[in-house]
């Protein structure tokens, strides 16, 4: 357990990581290119999830620092993790990378963490268009190659997963592929520049199409580099505006993926400047105002900011709207942080109205929706005192040394065997 000290200030600069969502598609589709050296791999609790059950797939993996490398030439299904595969979302990632090379796959339903009810009838959908069997029971993924295929078009109803596995599941199917109302989110991009840098044709057009001509074969080893995490650095910004002493500086922002984030904190007046190489400087911004905003798909504002960009708004004058569409319970942990003595108005299970400026009282609080819980330590650091916080090895999942970095910008936190 940790205890972090309430009304701290943070200062000077932040390096942020490298992106989860871009690194677990990536390994999955390593799984399609012999032997693939990747580097800026996070060291995060998924990562480590996600390299112990490719390795129960007798595929040699060595993680030094945040250099990977895997080697599927030996990669067979005698043995795969399952329980493993239940824990996490991204265990569906496997099923093109399996098909692909055994022509059937049959995993457990993947995991998830509650922000909705996640259901995977998308993918199913379109693994079926290209000829596969569904022979799925209602606790497996059950697909079986059933015939060859030919052009094709297919529509991912802007899913993030959903469009990686249709890239992956297409990179080597006659003839040409087209997946129209794609994701574009940038780690999806970094997916497809993986798979161009190991000899494949894919062309992505500004209206959300993706197209794939087919290539007989893919290189056979290759080395690439892992973009950094938009999400984390927009998290930064929130920590900045609220908790800096004076300004926090944010390297390797990735300004240009967080543009809509980014104006709609310029709307609530975040004081910040655009530094040159990707720099950013969010300055203290005391005198905030009350915004209404809506999460979407890329480039909209990012479902995985809503909570952090909350918290900014308990401390704005006004009342302000938060419309989250895109899961049915992410904003459940509303609820949690009534403990600390605040009171948001949840219109229903995707509007909630917030009113600020508001004191926040520190409260011991826990949430099981990992962004959620980072913006918590942002509230749990303007609280008024103390707050303890308990289950912490569940924030390592998606934020590599996230208290390393907290106490490197100042913030005291202790580890606390009990409560006192
Ligand atoms: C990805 O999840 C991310 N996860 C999520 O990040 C992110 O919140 C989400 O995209 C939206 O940006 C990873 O990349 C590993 P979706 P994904 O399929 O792909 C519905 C985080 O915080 N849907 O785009 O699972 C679905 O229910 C995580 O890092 C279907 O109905 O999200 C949701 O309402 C959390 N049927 C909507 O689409 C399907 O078959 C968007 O979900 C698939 C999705």
């Amino acid at each position: 357990m940790l205890k972090i000290k309430g009304g701290q200030e943070i200062s000077w600069e932040v390096q942020i990581s490298w992106s989860k969502n871009a690194s677990l598609p990536i390994i999955a589709a390593s799984l399609l290119v012999g032997k693939v050296v990747l580097n800026n791999v996070p060291r995060i609790g998924d990562v480590f999830t996600f390299l112990e059950i490719i390795k129960s797939l007798n595929i040699q993996v060595e993680f030094v620092w945040n250099t990977l490398k895997i080697d599927s030439t030996k990669m067979n299904l005698d043995n795969p993790n399952d329980e493993l595969i239940k824990k996490i979302r991204v265990g569906i990632l496997l099923i093109p990378s399996i098909l692909n090379k055994f022509g059937e796959v049959n995993i457990p339903y993947p995991g998830w963490c509650n922000i909705g009810k996640r259901p995977i009838d998308e993918h199913i959908k379109w693994f079926k268009a290209i000829w596969y069997e569904d022979l799925s029971k209602w606790e497996n993924v059950h697909l079986k190659w059933k015939t060859k295929s030919w052009n094709i078009e297919l529509n991912a109803g802007f899913a993030v997963t959903a469009t990686e596995n249709l890239i992956i599941a297409n990179i080597l199917r006659e003839w040409k592929t087209t997946i129209n109302l794609a994701a574009i989110e940038p780690h999806v991009i970094n997916l497809i520049d993986f798979f161009n840098k190991a000899w494949a044709h894919i062309s992505i057009s500004y209206n959300h199409k993706i197209e794939i001509i087919w290539v007989r074969d893919l290189s056979e080893n290759i080395e690439f580099d892992i973009i950094h995490d938009y999400i984390e650095s927009g998290t930064f910004v929130i920590f900045g505006a609220l908790t800096s002493k004076n300004y926090l500086d944010i390297n390797n922002a990735r300004i240009n993926d967080l543009s809509c984030f980014l104006e709609k904190c310029r709307e609530a007046w975040v004081k910040m400047e655009d530094l040159w190489n990707d720099k950013l400087r969010v300055y203290r911004s005391e005198n905030l105002k009350a915004v209404k905003f809506q999460t979407n798909i890329f480039p909209g504002f990012p479902t995985d900011l809503q909570s952090p960009f909350a918290i900014l708004l308990t401390q704005a004058d006004g009342i302000s709207k938060i419309q989250e569409i895109m899961f049915e319970w992410r904003l459940n942990y509303l609820v949690e942080i009534e403990k600390m003595k605040w009171h948001p108005a949840m219109l229903n299970p995707h509007e909630a109205l917030i009113f600020g400026k508001t004191k926040l009282n520190a409260s011991t609080v826990s949430s099981w929706d990992l962004r959620a819980w980072v913006a918590m330590i942002i509230a749990w650091l303007i609280a008024a005192w103390d707050t303890h916080i308990t289950n912490v090895e569940y924030i390592k999942r998606w934020y590599e040394d996230i208290i390393g970095k907290m106490k490197n910008l100042g913030v005291i936190i202790e580890d606390v065997e009990t409560l006192k």
